[in-house]
């Protein structure tokens, strides 16, 4: 393992991934975590990570104290580096210079960490504050404009640091220099492969399980089916997975789950069509929240009736739910262990407090794209492993005004489409999510052939993002575009206008509802 001390700002994930990439397992710990914490969980390595403080602001955070003199290899980054520098009895100085985007480091020796780079590397920095002399013993690796030790490195005390971001896309070699800390300098070996988590997840959960039944709900997401596989690999016909079909996915996708998903993994699934209850209970609201508020009313009742079916078999005293909670759900509810940090069942509407279940969570450590690695790795189909975010209360929140079925078979057409010329244009993994909006209760004045027609605007909002809290508008080319456009008013005859959305979040939100 090697642990990443969080300072604060939004890097420490993106560290931690960069870790994994390099095929170690990593782990991220809170600043506030002590030496004896940190070493407890006997790292391999620790990386400080960077952070919006200066080291001399007032309850600037502290490096753990002692951890520097532990004998455990430490790797600092912009903030970690100048706390480093700090506790190692180096200089930092306040210049009120800011350094910050696109910089240009000299390097001055390349030593083990910068082995093999070029004379000048392109980096990205952001810090106020500066190294002006490397601790005693260490060696000076390289400068820029405004810092005067912009890395340093010692090798026998298995020590180094930067002031730049090697971690973000847009520094040169950053990966390099990572691996370089992680191999050269720390000693780590590149072991952590999605083959090796399905061997270690699927040990954990037969002993976890023992021979109690487990429940599971498919929601046609990634996380639940890669969960959920996952778990009948463990434990095979011990596990039942309940799909509710509420008749808002798109297109085939109700089809790949019932199908080439149990094809592929085996599960016992249990489908519960209740596209007429949904849809009913739907009819005529208009209200984005009492929407919700529905969906996720009838998704509890129909699982919970599916759940006491399913659970009837006696002699199964224990019941398990797979949950696909995801490592950043994990760090970012405050990183502990147990059930006392999970997130409410949002990917399937909430599900009431007092079921009494005990969580399968084998999904806790790992990131998206892991995951999808995992899926992969489990036979999982490539069209339910590569699939964006959606939203649970699926097309309904992509429906403005009442829902009905012929509202959502337009829909589902549109959609289609873009699916299919983003996909031709190779442009998925780029895009964060593109969700395709028909605007119900508008209509405008269009004309087709020789006719006049009066048809709904479908808006389409490709968006790209890190994690679903901002994001902005995708620059999709415009031959895309003009693609999409004109086969969704050739194909959709209710639909008379395409429209794009280029607004980004905030002020926007992703989904229009
Ligand atoms: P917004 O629209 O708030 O969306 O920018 C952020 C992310 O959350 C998804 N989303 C939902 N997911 N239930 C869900 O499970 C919901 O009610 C819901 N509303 C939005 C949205 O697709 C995006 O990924």
């Amino acid at each position: 393992t090697v642990i990443v001390v969080d300072f604060g700002a939004q890097y420490a994930q993106l560290i931690a991934r960069r870790v994994r990439e390099a095929k170690v397992f990593s782990e991220i710990m809170p600043h506030t975590a002590t030496s004896e914490e940190i070493l407890a969980k006997n790292p391999k390595a620790v990386i400080l990570s960077g952070g919006p403080s200066s080291v001399y602001e007032e309850g600037a955070p502290q490096l753990p104290v002692g951890l520097v003199d532990s004998g455990t290899a430490v790797f600092g980054i912009c903030y970690g580096f100048m706390a480093m520098a700090q506790a190692l009895g180096g200089q930092v100085a306040r210049t009120g210079q800011r350094e910050y985007g696109r910089t240009n480091v000299s390097v001055l020796e390349p030593g083990t960490l910068l082995n093999g780079l070029p004379a000048q590397l392109v980096s990205w920095m952001s810090h106020g504050d500066e190294v002006v002399r490397e601790p005693e013993g260490f060696t000076l690796s390289a400068r820029s404009d405004r810092a005067t030790v912009a890395a340093f490195e010692n090798t026998d005390r298995r020590l180094a640091g930067v002031q730049w971001h090697p971690e973000v896309m847009h520094s040169e070699f950053g990966q390099k220099i990572l691996e370089h800390f992680l191999f050269d300098i720390a000693g780590c070996s590149p072991t952590w492969t999605s083959a090796n988590i399905v061997d270690e997840q699927v040990e954990l959960i037969r002993q976890q399980v023992g021979d109690a039944r487990v429940i599971s709900a498919l929601s046609g997401g990634v996380d639940s089916a890669v969960s959920t596989a996952l778990v009948q690999k463990a434990i095979g016909d011990q596990l039942t997975a309940v799909f509710v079909d509420h008749g808002l996915l798109r297109q085939g996708e109700a089809e790949q789950v019932r199908q080439d998903y149990v094809a592929a993994t085996g599960v016992d699934l249990k489908v519960v069509d209740a596209k007429d209850q949904f849809l009913g209970f739907l009819e005529g609201v208009t209200d984005p929240e009492e929407k919700r508020k529905i969906i996720g009313r009838e998704f509890i009742r129909t699982f919970e009736a599916a759940e006491r079916e399913v659970l009837a078999t006696p002699g199964a005293p224990v019941r398990f739910l797979v949950q696909g909670t995801l490592y950043p759900d994990v760090v970012e509810s405050g990183g502990g262990e147990g059930a006392a940090n999970i997130k409410s069942h949002h990917n399937v509407g909430g599900l009431p407090e007092d079921l009494e279940f005990s969580l399968i969570e084998p999904l806790r450590t790992l990131f998206k794209d892991e995951v999808r690695q995992v899926g992969r790795q489990l036979g999982i189909p490539e069209a339910i492993v590569s699939r964006h975010p959606f939203p649970g209360p699926g097309l309904a929140i992509r429906i403005v005004g009442a829902v009905s079925e012929e509202r959502l078979e337009i829909l589902r057409r549109a959609d289609a489409i873009v699916r299919e010329e983003t996909t031709a244009a190779g442009l998925d993994s780029e895009i964060w999510q593109f969700p395709v909006v028909l605007l119900a209760d508008v209509r405008s004045v269009g004309v087709q052939g020789d006719g006049r027609t009066y048809g709904h605007p479908i808006v389409l909002r490709p968006v790209s993002s890190e994690d679903a809290m901002t994001a902005d508008w995708s620059r999709l080319p415009y031959e895309l575009l003009e693609r999409i456009s004109t086969r969704i008013t050739n194909e959709v005859d209710e639909v008379n206008r395409v429209v794009l959305d280029v607004t980004s979040k905030p002020p926007g939100t992703i989904e229009w509802e």
